[in-house]
């Protein structure tokens, strides 16, 4: 039997996913103003991923037994200063999302939930990864500094992205 405490946590975790996913959506539409297609393919992808992490602890409530509660979604943000401003938002708020999911651990240790901590862990990796793709994305555009022809270069690297759904990937 799933506590309470654990449960609002993971609930509270699925509107946080979904805030994710439609922030970066909100993204996905700036770039596509801008014209470049490949952002706003990177951007797309993220709201995939986002989407999948929402479900991925919607399905965990399930199979514990608990009841999903869905609760409204914060407004996102939809104006931004170019394209080092929409990554540096990114990344804060993926650190932002680490921490979030550093507490939710902190409360499955709490109420000795081994099930919740083992699920957890791959939230934990996860977010390694999400921290350093942005670090990545961010230096780059560092170095081309706004030039014409490196945005264009990037554009097309990051049109290439796929999303992998991480609730059917093994
Ligand atoms: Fe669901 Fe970007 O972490």
């Amino acid at each position: 039997m799933i506590k309470k405490e654990v449960l609002d946590a993971l609930n509270a975790q699925i509107n946080a996913e979904s805030y994710s996913a439609y922030m970066y959506l909100s993204m996905a539409a700036y770039f596509e103003n801008m014209g470049l297609s490949g952002f706003a393919n990177w951007m797309k992808v993220q709201y995939q991923e986002e989407s999948a992490h929402a479900l991925k602890f919607f399905n965990y409530v399930v199979d514990r037994g608990g009841k999903v509660e869905l609760k409204a979604v914060e407004q996102v943000p939809v104006d931004f200063d170019g394209i080092v401003d929409v990554y540096e938002k990114t990344l804060i708020h993926e650190v932002h999302v680490t921490d979030l999911i550093n507490n939710l651990m902190n409360v499955a240790v709490k109420a000795n939930d081994h099930a919740a901590q083992s699920f957890l862990k791959w939230f934990v990796d996860e977010q390694v990864e999400e921290e350093a793709n942005v670090e990545k994305i961010l230096s780059t555009l560092k170095l081309i500094n706004g030039q014409g022809n490196g945005i264009f270069m990037m554009d097309r690297e990051l049109g290439q992205r796929v999303f992998v759904d991480p609730n059917t990937a093994g």
